[in-house]
C-alpha cells in the first residue's frame, strides 16, 4: 500500500525562556495536537533573536533559555521522538535562503508592517535606527518556513502578517524560476491572548504577571492570591462580574470541574461566595493541570545530556532536509553545473 508522507508543520519560538500558560493555551496545546498527523518541525529562533538582542551578555543567556523552552517543550508532550526540534543558528543554509529571497521583495512591503514597529517599540529602539537585521525579520522567517517547504505554520495572530510574507515569496520565487515551492497556509490559533494575573494586559513575562510552567505550587499559591478579580467587590456578599474578570477566565480554561466553575460563577454573581474561595480553587485546578508537566520537565532537566541530544537530533534532520532542498532551489535559479565544481574547490582550500 502507498501511504502518502505527511505533509510538514514548521512553526517556532524566539528563546526567551520559561514558558507560561499563555504560550500554552496559544501554541503549544495545539502543537502537542497536530504532531501526530503532522510532520513537524520546532525551530529555535535564535537568529531572530539577534535582530532586537544582539549583545553578547544576551546571546550567552540564550544558551539557559534554550534549554527551558524545549524543557518545557517536552513537559507539554511535544515528543521528540515525533517532532523535529532544531537550532535556526546551527542551519546555516537558511541564511544562504534568506540572501536569495531579499532580492524578492521591497523595502518598502516590510517598513510598512506593523510588527516591525511593535517589536523596534518594545525593544526601545528609535524608528530611525531600526537596523536592517528587524527589518529583514519576516524574509529569514520566510526562509525558515520555505526551508523545508512547510504546508501548514501555526502562529499566532501577531505573526500572521509574517507569513503572508513567506506566501508572497512563494509566489515570486515561482514565477521566476519555475514551480519549486509550495504555498505554506497559515494557521492562527483561535484561542484569545489570555490575559495575565494583573487582569490588564496580556500575559508576558516582562510584564510580571505570568503564571510559568515551571512554577511551583507555592508560587501557584501566592500568584493566584494576588491575582486581580472585581474591584468592586470589597465584601463577600457583594455580587461580583464574571465577564473579563481573570480568575474565571482561568477557571474556564484550567478547572475540569465544570460544574464547579458554573456553581461558583453562579455564587458570585449573587454575592453568595468569598474571593478566597473562588482563588483556591483556581489555584488547585491549576496546580492538578501543571504537576505532571513538572514532574516530566524535572525528570527531562536530570538526564544529563537529553536535552543537546533532542535538539541535535532534531538538527541533523533539518540539516539534511535544507541542504537538499538548497540544492535543488540553486538549479532552478541557475546557479548551479560548472560553478558548483568551483565552489566546491574554493571550500577545499
Ligand atoms: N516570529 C516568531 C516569534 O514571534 C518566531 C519564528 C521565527 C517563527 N521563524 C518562524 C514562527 C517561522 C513560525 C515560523 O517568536
Amino acid at each position: 500500500m502507498n501511504i502518502a508522507p505527511k505533509k510538514r508543520i514548521l512553526t517556532g519560538d524566539r528563546p526567551t525562556g520559561k514558558l507560561h500558560l499563555g504560550h500554552y493555551l496559544g501554541t503549544i496545546q495545539n502543537r502537542v495536537k497536530l504532531q501526530s498527523e503532522y510532520e513537524c518541525f520546532f525551530l529555535i529562533a535564535d537568529l531572530h533573536t539577534l535582530t532586537t538582542k544582539p549583545q553578547k551578555e544576551h546571546i550567552l543567556s540564550t544558551r539557559e533559555h534554550i534549554k527551558d523552552m524545549v524543557a518545557d517543550y517536552i513537559a507539554c508532550g511535544i515528543d521528540p521522538a515525533q517532532s523535529s526540534i532544531y537550532l535556526q543558528s546551527a542551519v546555516p543554509a537558511v541564511c544562504e535562503m534568506n540572501l536569495f529571497f531579499q532580492m524578492l521583495i521591497s523595502l518598502n512591503r516590510l517598513t510598512g508592517l506593523p510588527s516591525i514597529k511593535d517589536m523596534a517599540r518594545a525593544a526601545h529602539i528609535d524608528e530611525e535606527t531600526v537596523p536592517l537585521g528587524l527589518v529583514n525579520y519576516p524574509v529569514l522567517q520566510a526562509a525558515d518556513i520555505l526551508l523545508p517547504k512547510a504546508d501548514l505554520v501555526p502562529v499566532g495572530k501577531d505573526n500572521e502578517a509574517h507569513v503572508e510574507i513567506a506566501r508572497l515569496i512563494a509566489r515570486r520565487f515561482n514565477q521566476q524560476y519555475g514551480d519549486f515551492f509550495n504555498i505554506p497556509e497559515v494557521l492562527v490559533g483561535d484561542c484569545p491572548t489570555l490575559v495575565g494575573t494583573c487582569g490588564k494586559s496580556k500575559m508576558s513575562k516582562s510584564l510580571n504577571n505570568a503564571i510559568f510552567l515551571s512554577d511551583s505550587s507555592q508560587e501557584v499559591t501566592k500568584k493566584v492570591k494576588k491575582m486581580y478579580t472585581d474591584p468592586n467587590r470589597i465584601r463577600a456578599d457583594i455580587p461580583g462580574e464574571i465577564k473579563n474578570n481573570p480568575v474565571f477566565i482561568y477557571h474556564d480554561h484550567f478547572n475540569p470541574d465544570k460544574g464547579e466553575v458554573c456553581d461558583l460563577k453562579e455564587r458570585y454573581a449573587s454575592g453568595n461566595v468569598s474571593d478566597v474561595e473562588v482563588k483556591d480553587k483556581l489555584t488547585i485546578a491549576i496546580n492538578n493541570f501543571l504537576e505532571p508537566i513538572r514532574e516530566k520537565r524535572e525528570k527531562v532537566l536530570q538526564d544529563k545530556g537529553y536535552i543537546e541530544d533532542v535538539i541535535y537530533q532534531g538538527t541533523l534532520r533539518m540539516q539534511e532536509i535544507a541542504q537538499e532542498h538548497i540544492k535543488q532551489m540553486k538549479s532552478a535559479m541557475g546557479i548551479s553545473g560548472a560553478w558548483n565544481k568551483i565552489s566546491r574547490i574554493a571550500r577545499s582550500r
